[in-house]
């Protein structure tokens, strides 16, 4: 069964391929799977201290909100991860949102990124959410139907100063 879960490291060695199949892939657009793996497999417990490090009772830097990070998983098997932010800020409004999400290479355009898009929106709304904003290039195309798949309204198209291509940002309500 494909779900959304806390990082554990019951998903080290399926994660630890996640992160070696992204460097290789080197897939661009969006990817953030830049653990170093030699760090990781060292240290597994710090990775999940880290991905906890904004989560609700942990004292938060300057210009950050709560948030959280949950893994898309089937069985024992690394799918993805949601990072769904419980608020937004000044610059999260702008761009960022609520919901960001990236689904593991091998993973891709087998209705994962769909499908943790809409685990995240169940999560929002059991956290009290009523409407998420969701941001994503203007030229990502996978992205893009992500959102358009879960209903999201388009509010526009923006250049922003900070950021050099356009963005779109979508609302959902819950
Ligand atoms: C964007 C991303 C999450 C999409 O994940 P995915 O698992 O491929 O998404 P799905 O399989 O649910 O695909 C949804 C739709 O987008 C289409 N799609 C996915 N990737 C695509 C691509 N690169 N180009 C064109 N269409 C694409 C799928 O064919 C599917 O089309 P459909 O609506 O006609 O069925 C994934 O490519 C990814 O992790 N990218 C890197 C990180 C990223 O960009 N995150 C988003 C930041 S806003």
């Amino acid at each position: 069964m494909v779900e959304l879960v806390s990082p554990a490291e019951r998903y080290k060695i399926s994660f630890l391929a996640a992160v070696r199949e992204a460097q290789a892939a080197a897939s661009g657009l969006g990817d953030t799977l830049t653990w170093n793996v030699d760090e990781l497999e060292a240290d597994f417990g710090k990775l999940l201290n880290d991905v906890r490090r904004y989560e609700p009772g942990k004292e938060l830097p300057e210009g950050f909100v709560h948030s959280e990070y949950r893994w898309l998983v089937d069985g024992s098997h690394y799918l993805g991860r949601v990072s769904l932010r419980y608020s937004l800020n000044e610059r999260l409004r702008e761009f960022g949102g609520h919901i960001g999400y990236e689904i593991r290479p091998s993973a891709r355009r087998q209705g994962n990124g769909t499908l943790a898009l809409k685990l995240a929106l169940e999560r929002a709304r059991e956290l009290g959410i009523e409407r998420v904003l969701v941001t994503c290039d203007a030229d990502n195309v996978g992205s893009r139907r992500v959102i358009e798949a879960n209903n999201g309204e388009l509010e526009g198209e923006f250049q922003l100063e900070c950021y050099d291509r356009p963005i779109r940002r979508y609302w959902i309500a819950l």
